[in-house]
């Protein structure tokens, strides 16, 4: 095989790889959104009280944020492929599980079963992509991930308009939620059979000691001479490294690293995505448009994150993940201002409000949403990667709730034009906070990505040039 022949060869094959790994993201998309179809019908159902209501959306959450916790130490222990198959098998019992009961508490117990699954699965998808795929295109590929949950919150919105446009209203009260819940199982069902191809990560293969095993997968990556180096590479960097929890609070490199993948993860939610991408309807009502008129602008919303998230993609190895984060913050911020000062009007201006929240979701699909998740699965070194990327998704969820929890409330004490103010503020601090400490880790090795860390420890962008003189 020629040189470019086998670049193609193995590039089909990472992608393919990596396609499988993001359907894991599907599924997070998928499952955090369908109940926000689903919970008008519950209510009537099972006589919710409006705690009960926060506990229904909220409960999947919990989940999540115990699942992500566990992330890292499962799949040091027993390899990121395994702990996969295990997420798929959570996720189906809890599509099937929350698609039966009679009883509400039931219901919670299977959505948290399922928040375990999608915990799991959002921390190890991009890790798995991040330690499997050839630099170059290791921003591409992990951003994949991002496109598959986007698609599967597009896709929820539309399952949900066509199974509560059929049917009567009794019919609904007992069955369409039902069917909301259990159309999941068939993605997860697919997640399941297509992760029993895929190989293992090899980095994790090398921290094991199979040398041979990961050599062989990285040889189809990369071909044998790069492979060589690779594993030359992997293996000095677990050398006299544990990986241990100590190890990452006390060295100062590490700890600058976790800092930002924890600032990070928590200010992609503190800025404000998913009061939007959970209450958009009500947003959209609370400006005066009609319930029909609010689900249309709703589905715009899911359009919009969903084409600029390819754009991202596109992006991502070009301009890199710095540039993406500092330009979309940016926007988010002016958006926010103007849809702060929309809402203060007298009379809410529907159409500015409109325009400016899809340039926010637009600004965010292209920055924050799938670089975060990049920059979480490579920015720590291979000994620690595992549990510092629990961390630092821990962190997000957690972040998540406290946000999707506040809202409401949030809205009836301070009122719309003040809580979309905080959000901006927030973004800007998002923007310096990167343009100061986040470094440039585009076409970097994840070998090399230590170093960027060892000078000052502060945001350094190490040149390519530099990149081939460290090798
Ligand atoms: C990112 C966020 C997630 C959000 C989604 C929206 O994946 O982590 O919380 O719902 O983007 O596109």
């Amino acid at each position: 095989m020629s040189n470019i022949q086998q670049q193609d060869a193995s590039l089909k094959f990472v992608t393919l790889i990596s396609i499988v790994a993001a359907i894991g993201g599907l599924l997070f998309g998928f499952d955090t959104a369908v109940v926000s179809g689903a919970i008008g019908f519950m209510g009537d159902r099972f006589s919710l009280t409006d705690f009960q209501v926060g506990w229904a959306v909220s409960s999947l959450i919990v989940g999540c944020v115990v699942g992500a916790a566990f992330a890292g130490v499962l799949s040091d222990k027993f390899g990121r492929k395994r702990v996969l198959i295990g997420a798929a098998l959570l996720f189906i019992v809890s599509c099937i599980g929350s698609a039966l009961p009679d009883s509400f508490n039931t219901y919670i117990l299977f959505r948290i079963i399922g928040g375990l699954g999608i915990g799991l699965t959002s921390t190890l998808c991009p890790l798995y992509n991040a330690e499997i795929a050839p630099a170059r295109y290791r921003g591409r590929l992990v951003a994949l991930n991002q496109l598959a949950t986007v698609t599967g919150i597009f896709l929820v919105y539309f399952v949900n308009l066509w199974i509560s446009n059929s049917g009567e209203h009794a019919w609904q009260v007992e069955y369409a939620w039902r069917w909301m819940f259990g159309v999941g199982a068939i993605p997860g069902i697919i997640f399941l059979i297509a992760l029993l191809f895929v190989p293992e990560s090899p980095r994790w293969l090398m921290k094991q000691g199979h040398r041979e095993q990961a050599f062989t997968i990285l040889n189809r990556i990369h071909g044998s001479e790069l492979a060589k180096l690779e594993v030359d590479d992997i293996e000095q960097s677990f050398k006299q490294k544990k990986g241990s929890f100590r190890e990452l609070f006390q060295s100062p490199t590490l700890k600058a690293a976790l800092i930002v993948g924890v600032v990070l993860a928590v200010m992609q939610q503190f800025t404000g995505i998913n009061a939007v991408m959970y209450y958009a309807p009500e947003i959209f009502k609370q400006a005066g448009a009609g319930t029909n008129a609010a689900l249309v602008q709703t589905i715009l919303i899911g359009f919009i994150n969903f084409v600029f998230t390819i754009v991202a993609i596109w992006l991502i190895d070009k301009v890199g993940r710095k540039q993406l984060l500092m330009v979309g913050s940016a926007g988010m911020a002016i958006s926010l201002i103007v849809i702060s000062f929309a809402f203060n009007a007298a009379e809410t201006n529907s159409t500015l409000l409109l325009v400016f929240l899809l340039i926010y979701v637009a600004s965010f699909a292209v920055s924050l949403g799938p670089v975060v998740w990049v920059i979480m699965s490579e920015i720590f070194p291979n000994h620690v990667r595992g549990i510092a990327t629990a961390i630092g998704s821990m962190s997000l969820w957690i972040a998540d709730y406290i946000v999707s929890q506040s809202f409401p409330s949030l809205l009836a004490s301070i009122g719309s034009s003040a809580t979309f103010a905080a959000f901006a503020v927030l973004s800007l601090f998002t923007f310096f906070f990167t343009w100061k400490k986040v470094p440039e880790t585009k076409d970097v090795p994840l070998e090399q990505i230590e170093t960027l860390w060892q000078d000052n420890l502060s945001a350094r962008t190490l040149q390519p040039v530099e990149y081939e003189q460290a090798r």
